[in-house]
Parts: C-alpha cells; structure tokens; sequence
C-alpha cells in the first residue's frame, strides 16, 4: 500500500487544534517534504501555522453544499497538486432526550462530522479521480471514531455521525478500490484534545485519555504504511472485536451486487 510520503500536498481540516494540529505539524516535517494546508475557523490559530511554515485557509464546515463547493474550488485552484485530505475537523455534544433538545446544535453536530464530510469528499473526488488517470495516488482519509462502533449513550449525536462516516468510508474504499485513490480511516480512542471542552468534561478526561504525542506518533506510522484502518488503543480493541469481520460479508454483498 502506498503511504502518505507519496504525497505532495496535503490538506487537514479542523487543524487549528488537538489531533488534527498535531498531525498537520507532523506531516509537514515528514523527509518527503509536503506542502500540508492547515483548514479551521480560527485566524489566530491559522496565523500560528502559518509561522511554523504551513498553507493556510479559513474553512467553515458547517455550512451549505454550494458554500463547500466554493471553498472546494478556491483550493483546488490555489493548490493543484492537492492529493491527501485528511477530514478530521469535528465536534462532539451531550444530549438527553429526557430534556429540551437544543436541535440546532443536534443538526450543526451532524453537519460538521458526516453531512459536510462526505459532501467535501463529493466534490474532491473527481480531482482525485483525474490524478489517478494520470497514474498519480491520492489519498482520501476520514477521521471517525471508537465511538463510531460502540456508541456512548451520552453523545447520542456524535457516535451516529461517526458511525455513519465509518460505514460511508468502507463504502467508498469499495468503490474506488480499482483506482489509485487510497481511501484510509483514522479511528482514535480517548484522546488528549480540545474535543470535550464544549461540554466542560475535560478535566475528568485527563486520567483517561491517551497523551496526543504517543498517539501522533502511532498515527504517523499508520499514515506512513498506508494503513488502511490507522487505530489503537481502546478503539482497535472495538475495531478488531466488532467490525474486523465484517469485512468479508461486505465484500460479498459487493461481488453479489456485481452478478445482478
Ligand atoms: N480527542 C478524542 O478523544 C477523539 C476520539 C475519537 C475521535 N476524535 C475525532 O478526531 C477529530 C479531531 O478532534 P480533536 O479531538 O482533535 O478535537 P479538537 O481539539 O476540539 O479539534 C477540533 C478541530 O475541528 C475544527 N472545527 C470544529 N468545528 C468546525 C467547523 N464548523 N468548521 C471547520 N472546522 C471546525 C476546530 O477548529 P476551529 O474551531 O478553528 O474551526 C478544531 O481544529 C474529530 O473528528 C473527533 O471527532 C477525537
């Protein structure tokens, strides 16, 4: 498989924090020399990364179709070399059905973890699809989530955005298997973040979470194999246990679909 330095130019969206910060910095040191474009809402943070020598863009993922196809264009104009996209940006909220839904945030949730992740994907495709006739690989790379494969009933929301965005991607690595674009996941367990500072649970976190250098660390490597499931800890505890299998069976009902 080929790994993430055949890449020349990488763009990670939520990069203004936690995991996906740390992955842009890291990538953009790797020998191979990328040019990582840094995506994120806030100018400060963009400003900061810019410093260390990344591109950046302001990129607002919760938004409309049409919005998300214009920034799609403005970076595909700017950067035509584009060939990985890491989607990582996402947001995660308590609810209780039990209480009054606050449904805006319910909906807004939903868009920036899976609406407006495939929908992104939808418009890069055809780029990458271009690259790969002209025997060039891309790399197409979801960041999901453990809780994508067992829920957490208190973030009801979240995990079906991410369960969602898992199964979209095994879809999509499926179909585009017989192209050279490479389509990855990343499914990281509790990890050191700014993730659950929304809901103020941070500090409880702290025991629990996995320390964000190890896991850039774990997660570099995947990116660098070409890992077509790049996990660890607690979520490849689920992964393996309850998904792995799954694998065959989706593969059958593929080959079954082809004979209609
Ligand atoms: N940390 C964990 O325990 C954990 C576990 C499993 C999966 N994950 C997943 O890993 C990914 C990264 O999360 P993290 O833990 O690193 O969280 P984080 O520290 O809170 O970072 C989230 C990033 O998403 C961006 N973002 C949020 N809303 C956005 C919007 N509307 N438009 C564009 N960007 C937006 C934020 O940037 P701006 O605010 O500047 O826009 C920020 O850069 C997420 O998809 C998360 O679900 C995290």
């Amino acid at each position: 498989m080929p790994g993430i330095e055949e890449s020349k130019c990488i763009l990670v969206t939520g990069a203004t924090a936690g995991i996906g910060r740390a992955l842009a910095l890291s990538l953009a040191k790797l020998p191979s020399n990328p040019q990582v474009i840094a995506a994120g809402r806030r100018q400060d943070r963009l400003e900061e990364l810019k410093r260390a020598g990344l591109e950046i863009i302001q990129f607002d993922l919760d938004t409309d179709a049409s919005s998300l196809k214009s920034s799609v264009d403005l970076i595909l104009e700017k950067y035509p070399n584009l060939d990985a996209v890491i989607l990582n940006a996402g947001v995660q909220y308590e609810f209780d059905f039990k209480k009054e839904i606050n449904i805006a945030k319910l909906q807004s949730e939903l868009n920036i973890n899976y609406t407006s992740v495939v929908t992104t994907i939808a418009y890069l495709t055809p780029h990458f699809l271009k690259l790969s006739a002209a025997s060039q690989p891309s790399f197409i790379i979801p960041v999901t989530a453990g809780l994508g494969i067992v829920p957490a009933v208190w973030v009801p929301g979240y995990s079906a955005s991410k369960a969602a965005l898992h199964s979209y991607t095994t879809s999509l690595r499926l179909q585009l298997n017989d192209t050279n674009i490479h389509v990855l996941e990343i499914i990281p367990p509790l990890v050191e973040s700014e993730l659950h500072d929304a809901e103020g649970t941070t500090e409880k976190l702290t025991n629990l979470w996995m320390p964000l250098d190890k896991y850039t660390e774990v997660t570099m490597q995947g990116l660098r194999n070409g890992d077509t499931i790049i996990s660890t800890g607690g979520s490849l505890v689920w992964y393996d246990k309850y998904d792995k299998d799954k694998e065959g069976v989706i593969a059958q009902l593929q080959a079954a679909r082809e004979k209609w």
